[in-house]
């Protein structure tokens, strides 16, 4: 009893001069990063790692909880159950209903468990059990069914810059242990080079263990597709958002925020245009805050301007979308709030390009909707968003921490 009663005081005089507090930002020390990358869980094992969450449509009450193992396996189950205290009571087991073998793989599997039926802003403890070998507890907090104040990030092209990306993740996860109101993450595409490379998308998902916070929290990833992420392993890894050959859906991430995520990679046109026009016809009429993100720039800071700006820039004018996250150029910027082709203070505002690891490029400054009040930087970055009731505040984290860039949305 002794031993025990002195452990958690232990614990807490190494909290408090524990270096790692001392370093606001640790994962900029060398020492420190290689130190986490060492622990990443082996992949080539009976044993699961890799674990994501991911969100798509309903994420108030549905997620999917994905991992990998180094053999096909015969026993797989995802424990799970709310959280009502420390002591964690994983009353609920599913199999998950996909498995398969990744392509081009060396023989490792993915396993998909589609959760649904849960509970609004609710936090669930999970762990992942195959063969009989355990991931460590971690927990995921649902989307509100209500309208609280939440902050999700966003974030795009962390295909090359592998020390950068794990030194991101690591600030991710920082940012997420302090903030019981950030629920989620939204990538923005370019997750890897050559998205038919195993080798590649393994290192990805095995650095996003990273994004894990030190008490177990997870944040859901809304995953959007990268001109670098074609081949089917996109679709095996994040469990084939928004369906087959599409890729292109909406997160309801509350009763009044509602986020559009579309694919640059399939026609910009046709049925995807068609499906964004009546999806935000429906929205707008239904949501405070209606936001839409994609790949490749309406509106670059460096490359030309994607097929997005013939054929949605006129759709989120028509709809008044209230921000749109694109990504690709590897820069930071904001535009001026833009409509027909000018500065318009009821215009629409781009953000983006992308720093989650990639090296960044100059931004091309001149162009006119690169002009204040919008801005252009240079620097690895993630984008917060807070959602409330009478505002939508925008800020950019540089990776010591620092603020990049802040914008203040009002009501429509
Ligand atoms: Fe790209």
């Amino acid at each position: 009893m002794k031993t025990k009663a002195l452990a958690p005081l232990g614990l807490l005089i190494f909290t408090f001069f524990s270096p790692v507090f001392a370093q606001p930002s640790p994962w900029l020390d060398e020492e420190y990063l290689e130190q986490r990358t060492s622990q990443l869980t082996p992949t080539r094992s009976a044993a699961p790692s890799q674990w994501r969450v991911i969100w798509t449509k309903e994420p108030s009450t549905r997620a999917t909880v994905s991992w990998t193992t180094g053999k096909k396996g015969s026993e797989h189950r995802l424990m799970y159950g709310v959280r009502s205290s420390d002591d964690p009571k994983l009353t609920e087991s599913i199999k998950p209903q996909k498995n398969g073998a990744y392509s081009s793989a060396r023989g490792e599997y993915f396993h998909h468990a589609r959760l649904s039926g849960l509970s609004p802003s609710t936090t669930y403890d999970f762990q992942i059990e195959s063969d009989g070998h355990q991931s460590p507890l971690m927990h995921f907090t649902t989307a509100p069914a209500d309208d609280r104040t939440f902050r999700v990030l966003f974030g795009g092209d962390s295909r090359t810059g592998i020390e950068v990306r794990a030194q991101v993740n690591l600030l991710i996860a920082d940012l997420s242990e302090k903030d019981n109101q950030l629920i989620g993450f939204a990538h923005g595409g370019d997750y890897i080079v050559s998205g038919r490379s195993w080798s590649q998308w393994s290192t990805w998902l095995s650095q996003h263990e990273l994004t894990v916070a030190n008490s177990g929290k997870v944040l859901p990833i809304i995953p959007t597709r990268g001109n670098h992420d074609g081949g089917p392993l996109y679709d095996e890894i994040f469990d084939t958002p928004g369906g087959k050959d599409k890729n292109y859906f909406f997160t309801r991430l509350s009763p009044d925020v509602a986020l559009v995520t579309l694919n640059t990679e399939i026609s910009a046109g046709g049925e995807q245009r068609f499906w964004l026009g009546q999806t935000l016809a429906s929205l707008r009429s239904q949501v405070r805050w209606l936001l839409a993100e994609y790949h490749r720039p309406a509106w670059p800071a460096v490359k030309s301007p994607g097929a997005a700006k013939k054929f949605w820039v006129p759709l989120f004018e028509k709809f008044n979308l209230d921000l749109v996250v694109e990504s690709d150029g590897h820069v930071i910027k904001r535009t001026v709030p833009i409509r027909n082709e000018k500065k318009d203070p009821t215009g629409i505002v781009y953000v983006g390009e992308g720093g989650l690891g990639v090296p960044q490029r100059k931004p091309k400054s001149d162009r006119w909707y690169l002009q204040q009040p919008g801005m252009t930087g240079a620097g690895h970055h993630v984008m917060r968003v807070e959602f409330s009731k009478t505002k939508m505040d925008y800020e950019v984290i540089l990776l010591d921490g620092k603020q990049g860039d802040n914008y203040e949305f009002s009501v429509r």
